[in-house]
């Protein structure tokens, strides 16, 4: 089967997604499927990369003339990090040429990917999260408003966005405007929560041999004053995996991305990050096309599980043509 493995993307994550590419392209299993790498571009070129040549993606059918050949995708492994592949307009588009993909459907993926709609659904289902407040571009700033109903610190961050571009954590209600303004670089919606203080950890679930799977715990201990973008992927952070917590917090916290998981209902790989405060899981987010690169958590989170990565991407391909 020829597999097309999606990356680039046009957000602020497309170096990064195309390192995931790179590390689904180097481990996928040869002997069963032909991987090409579809480059993404910011100006929205649908390529195919063979490393000396580009070719065109012909998007009324999905198909590109590769060395004279006319090749027919079968299924997409997306690592689009943010849009189009995180967010769902890629999703929709292969949905509608009938194209499997890897990830979640396009409205799940919609929905996941909006912070503030996400927790919104969540919370109606019992998930703890931190309290928030929400501006779209245009409308008037309130700080004091802001810090009386979240306090101070507070998180600031893109509602629609990754790898921790657009956020910031605000000390002083005189810094909210600049980091409100900060983050609508990223996206015209910005969403500020309230700080929980706790120990922050991260928990990938897949669907692995059938079932939702739960993957070690992660604990993140960032050196930064939170774990942004050089504490993620500049090794400026702890990443400890399986996390040194109780089993009883070890289970409750994978209990708790299992529940996201189904009540959101994911497929594929996600990871969902939580805070342990007052010694409960309080959700933060969950990405649907998680990191896949080196330094990425759900690697490390699999090879401690004493999953292969070239096992756990064959069984993501075969599960979507099922
Ligand atoms: N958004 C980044 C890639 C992650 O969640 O791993
Ligand atoms: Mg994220």
């Amino acid at each position: 089967k020829n597999i097309a493995i999606a990356m680039g993307g046009y957000s602020t994550e497309f170096d990064i997604s195309i390192k995931s590419g790179e590390t689904v392209y180097k481990n996928i299993d040869t002997n069963q499927f032909v991987p090409y790498q579809i480059h993404i571009t910011k100006e929205n070129w649908w390529l195919v990369d063979d490393n000396n040549n580009k070719h065109l993606i012909d998007k009324s059918n999905f198909t590109a003339k590769v060395d004279g050949q006319l090749i027919q995708f079968d299924a997409v492994f997306n690592t689009i990090h943010g849009t189009p592949g995180e967010d769902g307009l890629l999703q929709a588009y292969l949905n509608v040429m009938e194209i499997p993909q890897t990830a979640c459907n396009f409205y799940e993926a919609a929905l996941t990917f909006n912070k503030r709609d996400c927790i919104s659904v969540l919370q109606a289902y019992g998930i703890k999260t931190a309290k928030n407040y929400f501006v779209n571009q245009g409308d008037e700033i309130k700080p004091e408003e802001i810090v009386q109903k979240l306090g101070l610190p507070c998180f600031v961050k893109a509602n629609r966005a990754g790898s921790s571009f657009g956020i910031s954590k605000v000390k002083k209600t005189e810094d909210l405007e600049e980091a409100i303004n900060h983050s609508f670089k990223e996206d015209d919606q910005v969403i500020i929560e309230s700080f929980l203080d706790g120990r922050e950890v991260s928990v990938g679930v897949i669907n692995y041999n059938g079932e939702t799977t739960a993957l070690p715990v992660t604990e993140i201990i960032s050196e930064n004053e939170f774990f942004d973008y050089d504490a993620k992927y500049l090794g400026k952070s702890k990443e400890i995996t399986p996390a040194q917590l109780t089993e009883q917090q070890t289970n409750e916290v994978q209990q708790e991305a299992i529940k996201v998981f189904n009540v959101l209902n994911l497929k594929g790989f996600t990871r969902a990050e939580f805070i342990f405060h007052d010694n409960q899981p309080h959700f933060l987010e969950v990405n649907t096309c998680p990191g896949l690169t080196e330094a990425s958590l759900l690697p490390q989170q699999a090879e401690a599980a004493g999953i292969q990565l070239q096992d756990l991407f064959t069984e993501a391909i075969n599960a979507c043509f099922k």
